[in-house]
Formats: C-alpha cells, structure tokens, sequence
C-alpha cells in the first residue's frame, strides 16, 4: 500500500445516470450553467457510462459543453462501457449482456467521446465484471486506450477482488466504482474495501444515499443522529461513507441544486466509531457480531 491519492480529488462526484429525469436542465444552455456552477463550486468531476439514457445522457452534456468547448480543460469526465443493454442488443436473443471484447470496448469509447465532441475522457471503467472476459485481450485494448491518449486513466465498476486482481497484475488500476451506502453494507464488511486500500484502487461509491430509498428504521436513526450533530439527514449518511478505509467519494445522483449545495455543506462532517455502528446497527437491524 503507498497511500497514492486516488484519480478523483473532489468531495463529491456529480452521476449523470438521472440526467434526463430533470427538464429544468434540458436545454444545453441550462445545462451548461449547471456544469458552470458545480466548477464553482469544487465540483468538476462527472460520472457518465455510455447506456446512461441509451447514450443520451453523453449527448446532452456534450451538447452543453460545445458551447463553451474551453471548460474541457476544468473538467474530469468518466466513463464506462461493456453493458450492452436489451434494446442495444442486435442478436436475435434480445437481451441485456455484457461485451468486454476488444472491438467493442475501443467503439464504445470512440462513441463515448463523440457524443461529448471531447478528444479525450479522463478515466474509463469497465462497467461490470464480464463472466466471459478474456483477461488478456481486455488488457491489451485497455492498455492500447492509454497509449492513444484517448483515456487517462483507468478503472473497474463492480468488480470483487478476484475479478479486479487478474487485471492489476499488468494494468494500472485506479479505481473501483462500486454499490456503498447505509443500505448496501457488503464491500464495508467483507474486506473489499481494505482489499482495495491495499492495491491503492480508489473507492467511488454509487447510489450513496441509496436513491432515496432509505428504510424507516434507518431514517429515524439518521434523524437522530444528525440532530445530534447539527446537519442534515443525507449529510450524515455521506459523513458514514467517507469514514470507511480508502475514503469512499460519493456519487451524488440527485442534480437538483438544493441536494448539492447540502451535501457540499456536510462534507467535513466526521462521525465517531459509536455513531458509525449505531448507523449501521441500525440499517441492518443487528448488532456487530
Ligand atoms: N457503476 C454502476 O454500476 C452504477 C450503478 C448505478 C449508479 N451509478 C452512478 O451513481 C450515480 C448515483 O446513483 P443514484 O442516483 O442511485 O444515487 P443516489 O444519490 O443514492 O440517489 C439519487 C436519488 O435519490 C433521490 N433523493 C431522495 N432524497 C434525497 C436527498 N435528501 N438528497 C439527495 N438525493 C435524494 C434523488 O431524488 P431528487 O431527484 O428528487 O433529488 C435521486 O432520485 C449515478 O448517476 C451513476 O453515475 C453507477
């Protein structure tokens, strides 16, 4: 472990999945304000995959940075490839898979930076972990993306340590994108986490607040806990993620101002041992064994 600072140095990261489920961010213009303003703010890194609104999502956000194509340069812009979801499948099987061949990761990419009108994405992930992967032939294409300049970095989403190993013996790993929050305990648990730290795979955390779907039980004890600490519900459930080792960045996937500007607000929140295991107790409806 060398403790190298991970590729992502904000306090949140912005996901674009929702993007379309906001009309007040519709028109490239307004969008392009939106990506003004989180700049501002600190908040300059976006994370998008090519199926989020079946490349949509890409597109409009490339149709708000084409208006001011110098805000690349301020920019971090990640993606991800090899879902290939049902209406993307051209088989006669229609169905939802996942390709991790080499063709098709470089013409996702390719696709990836032509619907942003970018030269460049910052980093790239492989989305899931394939069951058919090939572990060379991804490393190849993935290390052939480096060398072209297309990509800067490169990382995993959703990949347990047995899959992101037979990778990291010959890629340079950054990160792993993976499902943490209050109701999704597992990775905190289980030794991902400090498997990560370990082999310095920066943690980014998807659906940090669950999509708003926290249980009653879970809510009233983040009630209590965040009266206790003057802040916000959402800020302490994001304070229980950073907590975690390797210092999991949350991906924030509400794009309304008012969620950003709170979570801003809350990211030096620190919560002690007790609380941390009060939160989780109370999410998982047991104690630590
Ligand atoms: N790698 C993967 O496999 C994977 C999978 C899923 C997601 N992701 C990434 O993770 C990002 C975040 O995922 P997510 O959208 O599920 O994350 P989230 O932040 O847990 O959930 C956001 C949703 O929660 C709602 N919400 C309710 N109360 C909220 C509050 N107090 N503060 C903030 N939001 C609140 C939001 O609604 P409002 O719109 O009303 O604010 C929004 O619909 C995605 O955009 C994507 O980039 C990655």
């Amino acid at each position: 472990m060398s403790g190298n600072p991970g590729p992502v140095q904000v306090p949140l990261l912005l996901g674009m999945m929702r993007l379309q489920d906001y009309p007040e961010l519709a028109e490239p213009q307004a969008l392009l304000g939106f990506i003004e303003r989180c700049v501002e703010q600190g908040l300059h890194a976006f994370d998008h995959a090519d199926i989020y609104g079946l490349g949509q999502c890409e597109t409009r956000f490339g149709e708000a940075l084409r208006l001011r194509p110098q805000l690349r340069h301020a920019l971090q812009l990640i993606s991800k490839a090899d879902i290939v979801l049902t209406p993307q499948d051209r088989s006669r099987w229609q169905v939802k898979h996942y390709n991790s061949g080499a063709g098709y990761l470089r013409a996702s990419l390719d696709a990836s930076l032509q619907r942003m009108g970018v030269e460049r994405l910052d980093g790239f992930l492989l989305h899931r972990p394939d069951p058919l992967m090939h572990a060379d032939e991804v490393i190849r294409a993935l290390e052939d993306m480096l060398a072209s300049g297309k990509v800067g970095w490169l990382g995993v989403s959703n990949f347990l340590p047995l899959h992101w190993q037979s990778l990291a013996r010959e890629l340079p790993l950054r990160c792993n994108q993976i499902e943490l929050s209050l109701q999704a305990q597992g990775a905190a648990w289980d030794g991902q986490l400090h498997a990560m730290q370990t082999a310095d795979l920066q943690p980014l955390a998807w659906s940090p607040l669950a999509g708003g779907a926290f249980s009653l039980a879970l809510q009233q004890a983040l009630g209590e806990v965040a009266a206790s600490l003057d802040a916000t519900p959402s800020q302490v459930a994001l304070a229980w993620l950073r907590r975690l080792p390797g210092t999991p960045v949350p991906i924030l996937g509400s794009l309304r101002w008012s969620r950003i500007e709170e979570a801003l607000a809350g990211a030096h929140l620190q919560l002690d041992a007790p609380t941390w295991f009060y939160l989780a107790q109370a999410a998982r409806g047991h104690e630590a064994p």
